[in-house]
């Protein structure tokens, strides 16, 4: 019996990109011919659904051979009004979903809301890594700690901290596992040099104080914003679109995907590694 590897993409903050990573990693790991599930627990703005919904439309059109699918399942909220009712029931929508993609591809790839929410936690106690994506900027940086104006020395954690910690403890209590988390900034600018070094400073620190590796993720491109709609990625531009002209700042992105599938360090599927 496998199990798959589960990638949570969380951040207490709407916008940080974790629908995009989220769809990018499913893509970039289907691409080297796993078998990948992914699960929506942001269904009500749905973002990576409807990114699934579009890949799945265009395999019609270039092919179904040329753009793998991963196994997607949304998960909705709950319509109860009471509110132990509706962890129950969201509680058991949750482990339906989970238990039948975790046993039959070899990753799982998670995307949350932006708020604290039940599926989200859940989701979070759930995770093997955790991948934060993180605009560079110190509105953003705010939900991981609060930091001196003056001196930009960190005061406490912040919220979205608090809760990785409540779901390590969660995870540890549920299977003794653990969860590697990383924070990957996301939108970095050519420009903002500045700002870039002192978000970098501020980084550092933060990540020995409250447990996370930092990684370079994705600079700011337009690309990342029109594939959305073709339900394609960076990933997929040489097999689903072969006349157009792969252009530098394309080659350059998708490296920055493979690079970041890179330091996440994730393990091979049980059965390869097993096999080995
Ligand atoms: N590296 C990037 N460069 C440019 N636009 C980006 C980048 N990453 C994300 N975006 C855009 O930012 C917006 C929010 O991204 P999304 O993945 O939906 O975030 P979240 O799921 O965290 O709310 C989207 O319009 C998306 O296309
Ligand atoms: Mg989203």
């Amino acid at each position: 019996m496998t199990r798959a590897h589960v990638i949570v993409l969380g951040n207490e903050k709407g916008g940080s990109g974790k629908s995009t990573t989220a769809m990018h990693l499913v893509v970039a790991l289907l691409r080297q011919g796993y078998r990948v599930g992914s699960m929506d627990l942001d269904a009500r703005q749905g973002t990576l659904t409807r990114y699934a919904a579009n890949r799945s439309a265009r395999a019609i059109t270039v092919g179904a051979d040329k753009l793998p699918l991963p196994m997607h399942v949304p998960i909705a909220r709950s319509e109860a009004s009471d509110q132990a009712e509706a962890a129950v029931d969201e509680r058991r929508r949750f482990e339906a979903a989970f238990d039948e993609l975790v046993s039959t591809q070899d990753y799982l790839v998670i995307d949350c809301a932006g708020s604290d929410n039940f599926l989200g936690r859940l989701g979070h106690a759930h995770a093997d890594t955790l991948v934060t994506p993180l605009n560079d900027s110190f509105v953003d940086l705010d939900v991981l700690a609060l930091l001196d104006p003056d001196t930009l020395a960190i005061q406490r954690p912040g919220a979205y901290s608090e809760l990785v910690w409540e779901s390590r403890k969660q995870r540890a209590i549920r299977d003794r596992g653990s969860i590697d988390w990383i924070v990957m900034r996301n939108r970095l600018s050519a420009l903002d040099a500045r700002n870039k070094r002192e978000m970098g400073r501020v980084l550092e620190k933060l990540s020995k104080r409250i447990g996370f590796r930092f990684v370079q993720g994705f600079s700011e491109r337009v690309i990342f914003r029109e594939l959305f709609l073709k339900g394609l990625t960076l990933m997929d531009l040489a097999e689903a679109e072969p006349d157009q002209q792969l252009k530098m700042s394309h080659v350059a992105a998708r490296q920055e995907v493979r690079m970041l599938l890179e330091a996440l360090k994730i393990p091979l599927p049980e059965a390869l590694a097993s096999a080995s």
